[in-house]
């Protein structure tokens, strides 16, 4: 089934859990002048997503396509959306635009972001953050709301299971559960640790989010700064090591 819930005013979260999988998915839809949706989830969910986004604006007039990395929860089914909605761009680092994103979705080039560079969709202001390997693979980009104080974050703060949509209790201990599952599944070595991952969580954390929007489990409202200096010890702790 999938849900939408605002996390923030004119921010939605559209969730589908997969049972099998025991993981929710979620896409983020900035309602402004030029609608913003964050991650497209894979083809498999297109259908849902785009009739949730239809309760919400047209579809057609998606603007703006964001996402971290290049997977197809990410961005898989960026070319349907553009089938729909002919002015839908990506927006994501210059590398994901360079190496795959433009091959992928060719037709409508994305707007390739640099790092620290902001743009806007109306009332809503962005930043860009590069961050390659963070939460994994080179490509890897975060955006940041700084209007509504909202951190798209990906796979930052990952939890598994059937949870609420917003929570202000501490959700680490179900990000460290989660990343253990992981590491015992055929899915080991999920994220990887490098001597940089440590230096750009912290950049990420000074950006002091109010609301960390994760595309796995509840989106987190509270102390922002505090969940990703958090997550980066259980990233230590769990990928870190020799295990
Ligand atoms: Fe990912
Ligand atoms: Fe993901």
């Amino acid at each position: 089934m999938t849900t939408i819930n605002e996390i923030a005013p004119d921010i939605y979260r559209i969730n589908t859990f997969i049972p099998e999988a025991n993981l929710g998915f979620s896409q983020f839809l900035v309602r402004d002048d030029e609608p913003l949706l964050f991650h497209t989830g894979m083809r498999a969910l297109f259908p849902l997503v785009r009739d949730a986004v239809a309760t919400l604006i047209d579809p057609a007039t998606l603007r703006w396509i964001g996402f971290s990395h290049f997977e197809a929860d990410e961005c898989g089914s960026l070319n349907e959306w553009q089938a729909i909605a002919p002015r839908a761009t990506a927006v994501c680092s210059m590398v994901a635009k360079l190496v795959s994103v433009d091959d992928f979705a060719s037709a409508n080039p994305a707007k390739g972001m640099n790092d620290g560079e902001e743009f806007s969709t109306g009332k809503h202001n962005f930043k860009y953050l590069v961050t390659p390997h963070v939460p994994h693979n080179w490509e890897a980009g975060l955006l940041f709301d700084t209007t509504a104080g909202v951190l798209f974050s990906s796979d930052i703060l990952h939890q598994n299971g059937d949870v609420a949509a917003l929570t202000s209790d501490s959700v680490t201990g179900q990000v460290r559960q989660a990343m253990l599952e992981m590491q015992a599944s055929p899915l080991a070595d999920y994220l990887p640790y490098t001597p940089k991952t440590d230096a750009t969580l912290k950049r990420v954390a000074a950006l002091k989010p109010a609301t960390v929007a994760s595309m796995h489990g509840s989106i987190y409202a509270g102390e922002g700064e505090k969940a990703i200096l958090e997550y980066a010890e259980v990233l230590k702790e769990v990928f870190g090591g020799n295990n």
